[in-house]
Order: C-alpha cells, then sequence, then structure tokens
C-alpha cells in the first residue's frame, strides 16, 4: 500500500518505521527537510536496536528504509496515496487546515487517518468532502514497541474504512481496538487525568518527583511513574490534551494543574527540551530530578 505520513516528529517517525517494516511504501512529509533527515536517522537507529535484540534482520531493515522516501510539499507528497495518516502537532487549526490540503491531493478512495490523541474525529471528518472516509489511528509511544492501535471511528466514518484500518493495523502486527469518538477517547480520557493529578499531588507537595513515580511505579507496576511518563510524552502535549477535555466535557475535573501550565509557558516541555520533572542532559536512562524539584 502507499502510505504518506504527515509530521516527522516523534509519532511521525514511529508510524513511518512501522509501516515500512511491515512491507508498506511509505512518504514522510514535513515542510522542514532537516526535519524529515533527523526522523530518517531517528527510524534507522530504532531498527539498529531491533536488529541488535534480533527483531529484525540487517536485510530486512535496509529493504524497509529502503521504502521511506520524503517530501516536503504536501500536495505531492499524498497524489499517490491509498492512506494518509496525519501525525502533526495537537492543535486543532492546523489539523483542519492539513486535512483541508490533504482532501484536495489525495485521490479519490484514499483514507485520511489522523493520528491524533484527543481532538475530535467527527470536526476533523467535517472539513473534507469524505467524512466517511476520515478515521482515528491513534499510535502510542514508541511506536515500534507499543501493541496497541486505538482506532476511532468518527460520526460519518464508514464500515468499510473501519475494516480494512482494523486489519491494516493487525497485519503491521498491532492490536487494534475500536472507540468511538468523544474527547480524549478512551486512553487520553484515562491516562491524562492520572497526570495531571501526579502533578498536582507534587504541586501540594504531597509528595517528590521521585516519590510520586516510585509509588506508581512499585506499587502499580506501571513501567514509567507519571512525571516521566508526562515527560517523555511532551508536557506541551498534555497540556494540549488536557484542555481538549476540560472544553469537551465543560467538567472543572480535567481542569490543568497550573504547575503543568507554568512548565509549558517557561519551554520546560520533558525529554523533548531536555528538562520537565527530570533532566535529559545525559540521555533518559539515568533519572535525574530537574533542579527546580530537587530536594
Ligand atoms: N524503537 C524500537 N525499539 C525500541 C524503541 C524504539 N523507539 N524504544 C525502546 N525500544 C525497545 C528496546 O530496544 C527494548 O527491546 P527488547 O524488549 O527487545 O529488549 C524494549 O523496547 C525496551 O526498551 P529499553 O530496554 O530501552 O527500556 P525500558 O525497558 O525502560 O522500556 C519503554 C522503555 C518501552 C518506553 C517502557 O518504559 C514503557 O513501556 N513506558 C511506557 C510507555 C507508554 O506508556 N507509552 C504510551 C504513552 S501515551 C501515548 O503515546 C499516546 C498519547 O496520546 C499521549
Amino acid at each position: 500500500m502507499n502510505i504518506s505520513v504527515i509530521g516527522a516528529g516523534q509519532m511521525g517517525n514511529g508510524i513511518a518505521h512501522v509501516f515500512a517494516q511491515g512491507g508498506h511504501t511509505v512518504t514522510l512529509i514535513d515542510i522542514a527537510q532537516d526535519r524529515l533527515d533527523k526522523a530518517l536517522a531517528t527510524i534507522a537507529r530504532n531498527m539498529d536496536r531491533q536488529v541488535a535484540k534480533g527483531g529484525l534482520t540487517e536485510d530486512h531493515k535496509q529493504a524497509a528504509l529502503g521504502r521511506i522516501t520524503t517530501a516536503t510539499e504536501l500536495s505531492s507528497g499524498v497524489k499517490n496515496a491509498e492512506l494518509v495518516v496525519e501525525a502533526a502537532t495537537e492543535n486543532v487549526d492546523l489539523k483542519l487546515k492539513i486535512f483541508q490540503d490533504i482532501d484536495a491531493g489525495a485521490p479519490a478512495g484514499c483514507i485520511l487517518a489522523t493520528n491524533t490523541s484527543s481532538i475530535s474525529i467527527t470536526r476533523i471528518a467535517a472539513a473534507t468532502r469524505r467524512p466517511g472516509e476520515v478515521i482515528g489511528m491513534h499510535f502510542m509511544n514508541p511506536v515500534p514497541v507499543m501493541k496497541l492501535v486505538e482506532v476511532i471511528r468518527g460520526y460519518s466514518t464508514t464500515d468499510v474504512v473501519t475494516a480494512r484500518i482494523m486489519d491494516l493495523s493487525r497485519a503491521i502486527g498491532k492490536v487494534p481496538v475500536e472507540v468511538n469518538d468523544q474527547a480524549g477517547f478512551v486512553s487520553n480520557r484515562i491516562l491524562m487525568p492520572m497526570i495531571n493529578e501526579a502533578i498536582e499531588t507534587l504541586f501540594q507537595g504531597i509528595g517528590g518527583v521521585a516519590e510520586i513515580d516510585t509509588v506508581m511505579k512499585l506499587g502499580m507496576a506501571h513501567p514509567m511513574g507519571p512525571l516521566q511518563l508526562a515527560d517523555f510524552i511532551g508536557l506541551d502535549t498534555c497540556l494540549a490534551i488536557l484542555r481538549v477535555l476540560h472544553e469537551g466535557f465543560g467538567n472543572p475535573k480535567y481542569a490543568p494543574c497550573p504547575l503543568l501550565v507554568q512548565m509549558v509557558t517557561a519551554g520546560k516541555l520533558g525529554v523533548k527540551s531536555g528538562e520537565g520533572f527530570y533532566t535529559y542532559s545525559g540521555g533518559s536512562k539515568d533519572l535525574v530530578v530537574a533542579p527546580a524539584f530537587a530536594k
């Protein structure tokens, strides 16, 4: 299948990776060539890990990398696509504009999927002339590792399109789960209030960063504590999702913790900016609590 992936950030490069590994031809699209070059280098590095662990052969890796091309123009990048997966920043106006452009440039019959983590599929679909062919395909980070794809049906998404995306997800080794279209869907409706509550618990001085994460890691067998996970997802992304939940349900229980708002305003975005609840100058393996939270 010819698949175009829009956005070469951490989700976009992971999505391009798993489709190329699954035998599909991928066009990775971003406005900046340097972001595309960086994404290709990340994909190669992540495939190297799989080769080192015996999950992929060097030949398969080379073949998969050979199936990925890049484009800086959206119209040329989607013109032969059978599926487009949008993985741009979590900003509704940006996504609506991108979907209008994809709709104008992609051939008839092409399925338009979004990797949005919380924005209404129905709203995105309404920006196109093919709402029946618009669907949510929500991958989890790190995409090559996490098995889940949350498949979200918008109000108009057809059964045929849903079945094709469920089948495609299975064919690339993922486990798709079909859900309906409400703010945050299932994943972030449950995950983000937990992360927000962890930040609120820190804000109120009930526990420190390491203590909160240790309680959840050792007490609830989470692979990462909620504050480390927030850094990993990106604090700006967490804030954007909480705002969608808060606005979508009009319920104050989703109001983002003031500490989260302040950290994003200060540019402390987690792993991607080098500091959030932890610092990442020495890589993300050895967790060092950020100076602002050190005791
Ligand atoms: N590409 C390929 N392989 C990768 C990888 C990547 N980007 N990142 C990690 N791996 C592989 C490693 O090579 C390793 O492979 P083996 O099991 O074969 O040895 C395996 O994944 C585990 O990695 P590590 O040993 O380096 O590290 P770890 O054991 O600490 O696990 C983790 C890392 C998988 C990220 C784990 O900490 C984890 O599961 N964290 C929680 C992740 C999570 O909750 N993700 C969902 C976030 S929410 C989201 O994405 C959606 C949203 O809308 C916000």
